[in-house]
């Protein structure tokens, strides 16, 4: 693995990222850079824009891999890709990433026709890490200071699923990752 963060990320996106697709129409790699191009077009602060960007490295840098999750054992890739992350970021980029999972939970369980809008696959791996929130959990996530960027981050990765959209390469995000090493 490279030495310096942004290389070694451009090395994910570059290998697994761009070989894996998880269920989905497009790859892991040009999926996240959906998710980065779609927070960028919205005005998103740098932080958010990155963390839209690395939200999905966890299927990539845990023991249990995306395709473990696939097949049905939680590989708590939101946890994985956020504690890899926090080597070089700060929370405001990887607390969004951590929580962009439980937030498609709490979405599903709080805004009718939500979950009609997930994909497949994501509709699939909801079952696996737990289904919608309810009880207790719902009033812990809310509680989070990173709850809204999570939601913000989860809707931009429901939307970065579009086999028409070719998005920018990695290269286009590298400086605005380097200014957020910590
Ligand atoms: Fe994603």
């Amino acid at each position: 693995m490279a030495d310096d963060p942004v290389s070694a990320i451009g090395e994910l996106f570059a290998s697994e990222g761009a070989a894996e697709y998880l269920g989905e129409p497009v790859s892991q790699a040009a999926h996240m850079l959906q998710a980065a191009l779609l927070a960028e077009r919205a005005g998103a602060r740098p932080a958010l824009i990155a963390a839209a960007l690395l939200h999905d490295v966890g299927h990539f840098t845990g023991t249990v891999t995306g395709h473990d999750l696939m097949r049905g054992t939680d590989n708590r890739h939101s946890h994985q890709g956020a504690n890899w992350l926090a080597q070089w970021f700060g929370p405001e980029v990887t607390e969004p990433v951590r929580l962009h999972v439980d937030a498609k939970r709490y979405l599903c369980a709080v805004e009718p026709g939500y979950l009609a809008r997930l994909s497949p696959a994501s509709v699939y791996t909801l079952g696996v890490q737990g289904g919608p929130m309810a009880g207790d959990e719902l009033a812990a996530f809310q509680a989070s200071p990173y709850a809204q960027d999570a939601c913000q981050v989860r809707r931009w990765d429901d939307d970065a699923k579009d086999p028409a959209v070719t998005p920018p390469a990695f290269e286009h995000f590298a400086s605005l990752l380097g200014a957020l090493v910590r």
